[in-house]
């Protein structure tokens, strides 16, 4: 790597193309999924390895609940088992795993999973690694107005103090930079509602790979394409 080389702080993912990779096997899109879960893993590993800080993959859309009901419960459990693998793991992997999304609508024994490893791993100093489930970037922002509103309401900001960078911290993902690089799998160049307010003026780099496929080559030549932009913010 060259001397000027710049590793992105933040990368978010939106995983995609699971089903695609199981259909060419002639598998159930399940069996795609629990490799794409298999790749997430690894992928920790590698985005820490080349010294990325914060990592944000998409796991669930508030939108994937319009799916077929066995592939909501396949997702669900494969969430549910790694979770618990996740409490177990986080010690040893120094991660520390946050959940962004509307967490009220998922099963009971899955928020609280989520709150266990939040707080076990919160004291962690390695990857920060954040997983969007019933997430949905339009969702994000409602709830933080409504949140913004009941803090009117009760009295405690006023309407005119309001900034960009106050209302983030209404936001879920609060406290952290904005995404420097996106990545999207599978061929497919939209953000379907993924963090739109954080990927602003974030750099967006597709790849046709499925997202079972996807590897720390793969991850290294998105940081290859980062490289060769240039961010101007609106400068020139
Ligand atoms: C991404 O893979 C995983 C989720 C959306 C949960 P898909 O399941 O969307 O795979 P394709 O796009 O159908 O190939
Ligand atoms: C986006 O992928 C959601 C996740 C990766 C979790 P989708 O496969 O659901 O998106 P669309 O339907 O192709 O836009
Ligand atoms: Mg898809």
């Amino acid at each position: 790597m060259e001397d000027n080389y710049k590793i992105p702080r933040h990368v978010a993912i939106i995983m995609d193309g699971n089903g695609r990779w199981a259909k060419k096997r002639l598998l159930p899109r399940k069996a795609g999924h629990i490799q794409g879960a298999r790749t997430v893993e690894q992928i920790c590993e590698d985005a820490y390895n080349l010294g990325i800080e914060y990592l944000t993959v998409y796991a669930f859309s508030t939108e994937n609940w319009n799916r077929p009901d066995d592939e909501v419960e396949a997702l669900m459990n494969l969430l549910r088992k790694y979770m618990l693998d996740a409490i177990e793991r986080c010690s040893k992997n120094n991660m520390r795993v946050r959940v962004i999304g509307d967490k009220s609508r998922l099963a009971p024994d899955i928020q609280d999973s989520i709150a266990e490893l939040e707080v076990k791993s919160s004291v962690n100093t390695g990857l920060k690694f954040n997983i969007a489930i019933n997430y949905g970037g339009r969702d994000e922002i409602v709830r933080a107005a409504r949140a913004f509103a009941m803090d009117v309401k009760e009295g405690r900001v006023e309407p005119e103090a309001l900034t960009e960078d106050m209302f983030h911290n209404y936001m879920d993902t609060h406290g952290m930079p904005y995404p420097d690089l996106m990545i999207r799998t599978s061929g497919e160049c939209r953000t379907s509602n993924y963090l739109p307010w954080q990927l602003c003026y974030s750099e967006f780099y597709f790849t046709d790979v499925l997202w079972p496929d996807f590897n720390k080559k793969e991850l290294q030549k998105a940081l290859d394409y980062y490289n060769k932009r240039d961010r101007r913010f609106g400068g020139v």
